[in-house]
């Protein structure tokens, strides 16, 4: 979603926030703008590209102070006026903000009662005229901006440059800032990205924060006008490489990128000798573990997904119940929550609304809620405050790849240990830890000899929908191979447990139509084949995704063998074939891969 970029030090402002634009791309938006400081404020917006913004700036742009901003619409259209930097009247005043303000409407029409001339439909513009009419007032630039943000509900990262005024004063509530730290330089982001070639020590800013940035300092303080002393953390070092480098879209390479990630994730947490699996961060006793009476896991999209996957690993090596929620329908579902029960909120950003909200509403109860994230020092994260990290490295493209995996492995690995301190055995533990080590290489694997992905594609790209089914664990794999088709290719996909396409489902199928079904060589495997022999009858093609070597290759029409593992593990390389898929169709229908119409990468709105 939005993105904010801000700079004040010794150097000049526009190539860092160009920049700084285009390392926050991949959070998707649809218009970005820039204002730098330079005895005045000078404003550039534009619709499209960052590439659009920058060739339309004027040669000399200059100034050692800016803000900038990549807009994901939500109050009032794509536009050039929509884009921020807002600015007061008198142009003396500009803001870029994230989040949504809940009572603009009440704000604009008060402010339009009064004379201001209102130049976007936004809920943003509300607060640059708010602050200008303290500042006309005689309040200082600090007290502007709190007394408006006192007036303001909802969510905000904001940045606001004076013209006269060599800082910039950013506040945060509900949507991440983080302040970059240099010498005789800083730097404002949304997230860490931007940040990542320039700085190794940040201030994150918490929900209600202040702060007044120049070159050299930088003064948090509170809503309440309290000053505080904001903690310096250091940059995670080991987050990875960002950069697209040869590949030619960051979807490609996080596919590529999967073994190394589930190897950051798996390695130093499986003990093989003992059998078991351990995530420290979680901080959850053998003792506690026993006498939990239910898990439940939140996530959206992707996250859910690997959450499905987790709940089933869970419940079969710990024999507890577990379930995976949608994070948006658990939260205003009035849940009871029992406070010895264990929640995980699954997030690959650690900044998506619906999950933070839920997580929430469990601790508003009394539960505990820990965090199974990759971004680290992420809100969720945060807000968790215990947890484990998936490691997956910075994960660039909107359509989540390798994330899934890596919280599929993180949550194997918590279902071996709250198995183990349960009833699994030693022996089965031994098995599967030694199994679940293998699996980077066996995705390696994989990837070097993907199988005939190019019919699929011809099979897929002009149908008018996709069926995909699964059974038991696969389930869920099959809802991310319909996810993943649908929000990159724009192909309507419907994903279907297996044995439940005939209560419905089938109705669609006719000659040709394209069936993907995933059958790794589980219990299930049979009951699978009764449904692809149901879709065969209707004349449907069917596209398999199987274990090497499998005899039951010969029910596909298009077969995709995926190397052997335990079977409880195969959603880590199930996955791949359905990823790729999706690449290339989108490919082949000339889709913008990485940033998929109106999509963003963290949806920080509920
Ligand atoms: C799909 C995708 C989204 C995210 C979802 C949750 O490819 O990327 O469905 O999975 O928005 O995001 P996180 O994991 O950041 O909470």
């Amino acid at each position: 979603m939005c993105g904010i970029i801000g700079y004040i030090g010794d150097k000049k402002a526009t190539p860092f926030l160009i920049d700084g634009l285009r390392r926050l791309e991949y959070r998707g938006y649809d218009s970005s703008g820039i204002a730098v400081i330079n005895g005045g404020i000078s404003v550039h917006k534009k619709t499209g590209k960052v590439s659009e913004l920058e060739s339309k700036l004027p040669k000399k742009f200059e100034g050692r102070c800016g803000i900038a901003h990549t807009r994901w619409a939500t109050h009032g259209g794509v536009t050039d006026a929509n884009a921020h930097p807002h600015c007061s009247s008198d142009g003396k005043i500009a803001l870029v903000h994230n989040g949504i303000i809940e009572n603009a409407r009440s704000l604009r029409n008060r402010l339009e009662k009064e004379g201001v001339k209102l130049r976007s439909d936004t809920d943003s513009e509300a607060l640059v005229h708010l602050i200008h009419r303290e500042v006309e007032n005689g309040a200082k630039p600090l007290t502007a901006v709190r007394r408006t943000l006192k007036r303001a509900r909802g969510t905000w990262g904001i940045c606001v440059v004076f013209e006269g005024h060599d800082m910039i004063i950013c506040a945060r509530n509900g949507s991440p800032l983080v302040i970059g730290i240099g010498e005789g330089e800083n730097w404002i982001a949304s997230d860490t990205l931007p940040l990542q070639s320039l700085t190794q020590q940040v201030i994150r800013l918490d929900d209600g924060d202040l702060a007044i940035v120049t070159s050299d300092s930088i003064q948090t303080s509170r809503l309440d006008g309290r000053f505080t002393d904001s903690e310096v953390t250091p940059l995670d070092d080991d987050w990875g490489e960002a950069e697209l480098g040869d590949y030619p879209h960051f979807m490609l390479k996080e596919i590529h990128e999967q073994p190394e990630a589930l190897r950051q994730c798996l390695t130093g947490r499986l003990d093989i000798k003992d059998g078991n699996a351990r995530l420290g961060g979680l901080g959850l006793s053998s003792k506690k573990l026993q006498k939990i009476p239910h898990v439940r896991l939140l996530g959206c999209g992707t996250a859910l997904h690997a959450a499905q996957v987790g709940r089933l690993v869970i419940e079969e090596l710990a024999r507890v119940p577990a379930l995976a929620h949608v994070s948006s329908e658990f939260r205003h579902n009035n849940p009871v929550i029992e406070t010895d029960a264990i929640h995980f909120a699954v997030s690959q950003s650690g900044e998506t609304a619906d999950t933070l909200a839920a997580v929430k509403e469990i601790q508003l109860k009394g539960g505990e809620v820990r965090g199974v994230i990759n971004v680290v020092g992420s809100t969720i994260a945060r807000q968790c405050g215990k947890g484990c990290y998936i490691h997956s490295g910075p994960e660039q493209s909107v359509a989540s790849t390798k994330a899934f995996s890596n919280m599929v492995a993180a949550l194997s690995m918590f279902g071996i240990q709250i198995g183990r301190a349960r009833s699994l055995s030693r022996e089965k533990g031994k098995r599967l830890t030694t199994s679940l080590q293998k699996v980077p290489q066996l995705v390696d694997q994989y990837l070097s000899n993907p199988g005939p992905i190019d019919k699929v594609v011809k099979a897929v790209k002009n149908a008018k929908s996709v069926l995909f089914l699964g059974r038991g664990i696969s389930a869920p794999v099959a809802r991310e191979g319909a996810l993943k088709l649908m929000e990159i290719a724009y192909i309507p996909c419907l994903a279907y447990p297996a044995g439940e396409m005939k209560h419905g489902p089938i109705a669609l199928l006719e000659e040709g139509s394209p069936v993907i079904v995933v059958a790794p060589n589980d219990s299930l495997k049979d009951k699978t084949v009764s449904s692809i022999h149901e879709c065969r009858a209707r004349g449907a093609k069917i596209i398999l995704i199987h274990e090497e070597g499998d005899s039951i290759a010969e029910e596909a029409d298009i077969s995709i063998p995926v190397p052997s593992t335990d079977p409880m593990f195969s959603p880590m390389l199930t996955v791949l074939p359905m990823q790729l898929i999706a690449y290339q169709t989108a490919l082949a229908l000339d889709c913008d891969v990485d940033r998929p119409r109106n999509l963003a990468k963290s949806v920080t709105v509920e």
